[in-house]
């Protein structure tokens, strides 16, 4: 970065808008964290992040020069607007973690491209100038290395999350990763004790190592399926963010930095977060052999029992406690609002009524806060499935609205099963159960649930929103 024009003090325009915008990075993220004010957090965050493109388009200068390739640096930033304007407004928001995974990846995508693009302008006279030659080509492989395995791995993600790549469930892989990622490293070394000024010639191993690395996150990612995908889609994002960070390190641009730095971390916080709801630990997930698509229980048990529409609401009416388990199928039949009017109506006769949210229910890291806070539940009413869990025994009747991996008691009881140590919402610790689905469908796991076999389920099946309406239509006539 080189911004020319100045401010009092010697502080060049560009720092100040590059202040501006991390500010705004911060404030935008901090406002993510809640339901209530994160679309505006969003646009606080995409305003920042335009404010520093657009001034570093005005206002960059290079050995004095302005930048000389504005009107093709305009039109990508009309067609990759355009782009992502109109696939984001398109998306379904059942489809949203597969959209968020492709946008990841391009980061990744992005910031490897940088890192190929600049390894061959590491001259001796760059180095002599700038005095930081190490510094230089380390966020430069590193850059290259991360990115690329965002970007690869991304893709996969994407593929998972969309139905079409299946799992690769290869117990040697853990070796081959390792062995993988040990070669990348060696790469970096190798590189970084040659004679920097030879980079021109060194790009061949560039190459080399861009391909190994697509590699590794192909093959990091195949593995990790069944109930795994939110830890590895979270690692992916924190990737991308370190990946964006070693830009700014290397071009010297604070915004692009802070902006990378914001991700990376937020991204860590997220994915150690995500293997403690998980039960699983960081190191497996870097090799990629956890957890897994599942196979199904043999031998599938019991029969299952039916509820009919009247006796579930004369059950639900005549309850003191019910706690709602919203999962996936709330979100994929739009059934939020209708959800909400079962909670009120229920709470209008004198029923207390709370939601036990899964932190991996659904598709996305607070899938369930969101889609409830669209209907306007209370925040007050959603309980953490950790904190609900010694309050079910108590509970009259849990409702289980199509949710299933994340009321899987296979993860208590079957060593064998891929959830297994996956904290779950204990629901049959309850009195009562009644799961809402359409009919024997699996969960994302793909594994069978004998919860629906358990002694005191009764199931209500049915489309979510269909049911429920009809639920509260049952218990206005009680
Ligand atoms: P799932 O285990 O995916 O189960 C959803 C259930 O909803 C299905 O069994 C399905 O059964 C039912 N369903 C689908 N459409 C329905 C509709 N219209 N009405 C009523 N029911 C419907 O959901 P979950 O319990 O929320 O678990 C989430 C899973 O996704 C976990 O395995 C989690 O690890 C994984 N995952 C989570 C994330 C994040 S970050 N949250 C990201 C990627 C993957 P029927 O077909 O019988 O109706």
């Amino acid at each position: 970065m080189n911004g020319m024009t100045q401010f009092p003090y010697g502080i060049s325009i560009l720092e100040v808008t590059y202040i501006v915008a991390s500010v705004l990075f911060v404030f935008g993220l901090k406002m993510l964290s809640h339901p209530l004010t994160a679309r505006r957090g969003n646009i606080i965050a995409a305003f920042g992040m335009g404010f520093a493109i657009i001034t570093t388009i005005l206002f960059h200068k290079k050995d004095g020069q302005p930048i000389h390739n504005t009107p093709y640096i305009l039109v990508a930033i009309v067609i990759g607007t355009a782009i992502g304007w109109t696939i984001a407004k398109r998306v379904k928001m059942t489809a949203m973690p597969q959209l968020v995974s492709f946008f990841n990846g391009m980061g990744g995508a992005a910031a490897a491209l940088i890192s190929m693009m600049e390894f061959p302008h590491v001259s001796p006279e760059l180095i002599a100038k700038s005095g930081m030659a190490n510094g230089h080509v380390l966020a430069i492989l590193l850059g290259l290395m991360i990115g690329t395995i965002s970007w690869a791995g991304s893709m996969i993600a994407f593929g998972k999350l969309d139905g079409w790549i299946g799992d690769l469930r290869i117990k040697a892989l853990r070796y081959v990763n390792l062995t993988i990622l040990a070669v990348l490293i060696g790469f970096i070394v190798f590189i970084m004790t040659r004679h920097p000024g030879a980079s021109a010639e060194l790009s061949v191993y560039i190459y080399i190592m861009f391909a190994i690395a697509v590699v590794y996150g192909v093959l990091f990612v195949m593995p990790i399926g069944g109930a795994d995908m939110p830890v590895v889609i979270s690692l992916l994002n924190s990737f991308t963010g370190v990946a964006a960070a070693m830009g700014g390190f290397l071009y010297n641009n604070q915004a692009m930095l802070t902006g990378g730095i914001l991700v990376g971390s937020a991204g860590t916080i997220l994915t150690v977060l995500m293997c403690r709801a998980m039960n699983r630990s960081l190191l497996n997930v870097i090799v990629g052999v956890f957890g897994g698509g599942g196979q199904a229980v043999a031998g599938t048990a019991g029969t299952v029992k039916e509820i009919t529409l009247s006796d579930a609401a004369i059950l639900l009416s005549y309850s003191k406690k019910v706690v709602i388990v919203p999962g996936y199928g709330l979100a994929v039949a739009q059934a939020q609002h209708s959800c909400h009017e079962l909670d009120k109506i229920l709470d209008e006769k004198g029923v207390e009524v709370k939601y036990a949210i899964h932190p991996v229910a659904g598709r996305m890291p607070g899938h369930m806060n969101v889609l409830l806070a669209e209907a306007d539940v209370p925040y007050e009413q959603l309980i953490e499935s950790d904190e609900i869990n010694p309050d079910l025994p108590n509970t009259d009747v849990v409702v289980v609205i199509g949710a299933n991996d994340v009321v899987n008691p296979a993860a208590e009881d079957d060593p064998s099963s891929p959830i297994y140590g996956m904290p779950i919402v204990k629901v049959r610790d309850a009195k009562n159960i009644i799961v809402m689905k359409r009919g024997m469908g699996k969960g994302y796991a793909a594994i069978e649930n004998m919860l629906f076999y358990n002694d005191k389920t009764r199931m209500l099946f049915g489309d979510a929103k269909v049911t429920l309406q009809n639920l509260v239509n049952e218990i206005k006539t009680i």
